[in-house]
């Protein structure tokens, strides 16, 4: 089966050699690759080139949050590298330190709203104001957006809204929190399908513990893009 690049695999696995050894596994069916904290602190960076020059694309998921300068300098410096995709927090300050920092070149800036581990309470405890969390994560989305955000990272359950936003044409929607029918949930507590994920405006989701953890990784990646292809 040919790849699809709607669909990107998170290589949460314990280091870079493990993260390797399962993109060969899936040679030419997957083209897309998540490396995210846990793998960027063991080799994430080596492997994200090794993966560019496999011809993969990849999607850094750096979560970056400090003063403006000292994001412009780090999303400047990634910028050297080949990739297609990077997470800064929503913040506009920090969305548009990271837009200039990437100055000309292809990399895509997405700006996380607000973690889906966070409920009420949680946000309550970090003195984030008052109202209910989708209407803040959409207004986060949007002035995401307005401070030149090229996507935003969003909850299944939250990109419908989002991409009925005025501000979000044109704009990339990546889920994470996708599971096709029949598999386990893990610890994500509001999952979707991939296809319900794609109707309601993802561009892109986000799959890990379904592909990695399964005995046939292969068939995994398959059964997701057989779901894909009958959109
Ligand atoms: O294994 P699973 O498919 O749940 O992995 C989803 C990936 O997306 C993980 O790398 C996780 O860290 C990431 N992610 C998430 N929810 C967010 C942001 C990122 O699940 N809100």
């Amino acid at each position: 089966m040919q790849a699809d690049d709607r669909l990107i695999v998170a290589l949460d696995v314990p280091n870079a050699l493990e993260g390797l050894r399962l993109v060969e596994k899936l040679g030419d069916e997957v083209s897309f690759y998540k490396i995210g904290l846990g793998m960027l602190t063991g080799g994430g960076l080596a492997l994200a080139n090794e993966l560019t020059e496999m011809g993969k694309r990849v999607f850094l998921d750096m979560k970056l949050f400090d003063i403006g300068q000292t994001v412009e300098n780090a999303v400047a410096g990634l910028a050297q590298f080949d990739l297609d995709f990077l997470t800064v927090h929503g913040d506009p300050n920090v969305v548009r330190a990271a837009v200039a920092g990437r100055g000309d070149t292809g990399m895509k800036i997405l700006a996380v709203t607000i973690l889906t581990s966070l409920d009420r309470n949680d946000l309550d405890v970090a003195m984030i104001r008052d109202g209910e969390i989708q209407g803040i994560v959409t207004e986060r989305a949007r002035l995401a957006f307005l401070a030149g955000a090229d996507g935003v990272i969003a909850s299944p359950q939250e990109a419908a809204m989002i991409r009925a936003l005025p501000e979000a044409t044109g704009k990339l929607i990546v889920t994470p929190g996708v599971r096709p029918a029949g598999t386990n949930t893990d610890d994500q507590k509001r999952v979707t399908s991939p296809a319900v994920a794609i109707n309601d405006g993802a561009d892109h989701i986000v799959v890990g513990r379904p592909i990695w953890r399964a005995e046939d990784p292969l068939s995994a990646v398959r059964l997701i893009k057989t779901e894909l292809a009958a959109i």
